[in-house]
């Protein structure tokens, strides 16, 4: 058969509240034009993240035990909240990912590897002293959700081992990552994705594992390490702040569901339908000119938006501007992967640096929606590129000290109309008159 099915049943419904665009527009307004702050029911499709409901700490657990101010991990590209932690210490994070990662249209089998040169030319540089860990995270979520290759993880670890540096995977999406490997690298075609990660897992020193992607779980993660001194402070800071070490603050239902999710999550059924629905989607909307992080990732399709719409420059947030215009247009919301999260403050002048690249993040959560709500997600986004012209930009008017995109308050700059308006003009044309000179019609 060709057709690739949803390898599961639907057993339990949640009815979904359809919106109006005016109703979408007020529920922006009282959002500040922060989708975080969206109410869940005014959302129709919710592609802000594959992950599960709530917080998990194990990142916090692992940095305070093992960094101190001044200390600098290096990662492939650490992750939003793997960054606020470390520098919540005083530690600085550091990326290191391949240069293709940062060309979004650039094809390339394992665009999540770490620059392997680059890590030995910075522990030379900074002294290995003042590295506690290095880290790896798999699938590599904020430019793309790109694979690591196992040639990339075991070149990564012979310099750790050189330097006597310990490696810790950030493993949130370690199955995606395993069946990448299966798909794309010589040698692993005929391994199954359970061997693979096997393979990936015997290169570690330790993991954070928030278990609410790759453990398809609503809640809880983990953390692991091979060093038992280390083990020992970890459990001892857990008892102190959130419950004994068996369970960590978890209910056993939500222990239970973990274990059951890490194995569900290796069937290979499963990941080959995970992924042909997220290149479904990519497929879609590239094909009619919308521009994507190529290839398409594990968990996610990533939207260009900085390409996207030239118009609107870094430092008015295109981001943010598409990922709003998706939820005006039809109830979806997503995520913005850009200088709203990643932009930096020069160190002396103050003014902010954009981030690399300003990407939109189309999350797909796991075994939650079916054919007919990925149409619909394609209209959308189509619709919204046909008048990509007459978006216009935002500006922040407050923010947090850490992780400001999820409070963050903006407004539409001044100058921007509302989409109505903007459709009217997007469809200005010159007409000839009948009885006179050529003159501009509105349409
Ligand atoms: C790579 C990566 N690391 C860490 C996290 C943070 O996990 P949590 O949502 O449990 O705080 C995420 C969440 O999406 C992630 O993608």
């Amino acid at each position: 058969m060709k057709t690739i099915i949803e390898p599961f049943r639907v057993k339990v419904v949640e009815p979904i509240k359809m919106t109006t665009r005016d109703e979408r527009e007020s529920y922006l307004q009282d959002a500040a034009y922060n989708l975080f702050l969206l109410k869940a029911e005014n959302v129709i499709i919710d592609l802000l993240t594959d992950s599960g409901t709530a917080a998990m700490t194990a990142e916090r657990i692992l940095f305070s035990v093992m960094c101190k101010k001044g200390s600098i991990v290096p990662n492939n590209t650490n992750f939003d909240t793997t960054r606020a932690n470390i520098e919540y210490i005083g530690a600085e994070a550091v990326d290191l990912p391949i240069p293709e990662f940062y060309q979004p249209a650039v094809d390339h089998p394992f665009k999540g590897n770490m620059d392997t040169e680059a890590l030995e030319r910075f522990i030379k540089r900074v002294g290995p002293e003042r590295i506690p860990l290095v880290m790896v995270t798999v699938t590599n979520n904020s430019g793309g959700g790109q694979p690591v290759s196992m040639a990339n993880i075991r070149e990564v670890k012979r310099i750790c081992s050189g330097y006597g540096l310990p490696l810790y995977f950030d493993a949130c999406r370690f199955a995606e990552n395993a069946y990448f490997i299966k798909l794309r690298e010589a040698g692993y075609a005929n391994k199954s994705v359970k061997e693979i990660a096997r393979e990936m897992f015997s290169y570690a020193d330790g993991c954070t594992m928030s278990a609410k992607k790759d453990g398809l779980a609503n809640i809880g993660g983990f953390l692991c390490t091979n060093d038992d001194q280390l083990a020992q402070q970890e459990k001892d800071l857990l008892i102190l702040t959130e419950g004994f070490p068996t369970y960590g603050g978890l209910a056993g239902r939500d222990l239970e569901a973990i274990a059951v999710g890490l194995e569900e999550v290796l069937h290979e059924d499963y990941l080959q339908y995970r992924f042909a629905s997220i290149n479904y989607l990519g497929e879609h909307i590239s094909r009619a000119g919308v521009p994507i992080v190529q290839p398409p990732g594990g968990h996610a399709i990533y939207i260009d938006a900085r390409a996207m719409l030239p118009q609107i420059p870094p430092n008015q947030y295109p981001g943010q501007a598409l990922a709003i215009e998706l939820y005006r247009e039809a109830g979806i919301r997503s995520c913005e992967i850009g200088s709203v999260m990643h932009a930096e403050k020069h160190s002396e002048s103050g003014e902010e640096i954009p981030a690399a690249m300003d990407l939109v993040r189309l999350a797909i959560p796991h075994r939650v929606y079916t054919q007919s709500h990925i149409d619909y997600v394609v209209e959308a986004i189509l619709k919204v590129h046909e008048r990509r012209a007459a978006l216009g930009g935002y500006r922040i008017i407050s923010q947090p000290k850490f992780l400001r995109h999820f409070t963050a308050e903006f407004e539409p700059l001044e100058g921007q109309l509302g989409s109505e308006e903007q459709l009217w003009i997007t469809n200005t044309v010159t007409l000839p008159r009948s009885n006179g000179p050529e003159s501009v019609v509105e349409i």
